[in-house]
């Protein structure tokens, strides 16, 4: 390929400073510096984690014309059938976690994933490009908060750990979640490029 891409900033299109710090944390690992960039990026209503980060992406690029990437998570319970899945937000705002965990009273199978997605659009590329990455657990049976965290972090547990994600620090929470193995994902392919 042509063109040069060392060195140069990176932007994620996120309005949530917990993404964005995670990101950058995993991402400066790489030696990728990254910029917060506050656009109004479209979310589509899909069933697709990847057709919603993919259309993100176009949308914000279209506004700035920068390298940028977007993520969009969801979680799925399997004793729910996957529910909420890639509607995770709008659950979230609506009964919340305490919501969630009344909807799992009793339920013994407390298995879930959270899944990551994350799209990569600049001007070399026709069309974004996309990594996922995935972390299982359990959803506890209340709420375990720490000092960090967002969203449904005090009600998820990954295998392998005591902690919820809420109860852990950002590299704590790098080591497992979906979202760090997606940009590490991203990482890998954006460092190899041949310039
Ligand atoms: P989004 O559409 O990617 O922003 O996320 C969907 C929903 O899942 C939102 O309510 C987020 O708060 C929640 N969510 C996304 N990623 C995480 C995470 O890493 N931990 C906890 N909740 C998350």
């Amino acid at each position: 390929m042509s063109f040069q891409l060392k060195g140069k900033v990176i932007f994620f299109a996120t309005n949530n400073i917990n993404k964005f710090n995670e990101a950058r944390r995993v991402l400066s690992r790489y030696g990728i510096a990254v910029g917060m960039l506050k656009v109004k990026t479209l979310e589509i209503q899909s069933e697709s984690l990847e057709e919603i980060a993919r259309t993100s992406a176009i949308h914000a690029f279209q506004q700035c014309r920068l390298p940028v990437i977007v993520e969009d998570a969801g979680v799925f319970i399997e004793a729910l059938n996957g529910f909420p899945g890639p509607y995770a937000s709008f659950v979230y705002k609506t009964i919340g976690n305490e919501g969630l965990l009344k909807l799992m009273k009793k339920v013994a199978n407390r298995k879930a994933r959270f899944q990551s997605v994350v799209a990569y659009l600049s001007e070399e590329l026709d069309m974004p490009i996309c990594f996922k990455g995935e972390v299982l657990g359990e959803i506890t049976e209340e709420v375990r908060k720490g000092r960090s965290g967002f969203g449904f972090d005090p009600i998820f547990k990954p295998y392998g750990s005591e902690k919820t994600f809420a109860e852990m620090n950002l590299d704590e929470k790098n080591k497992y979640s979906h979202r760090a193995k997606a940009l590490r994902k991203f990482a890998k392919w954006y460092k190899g490029l041949k310039v």
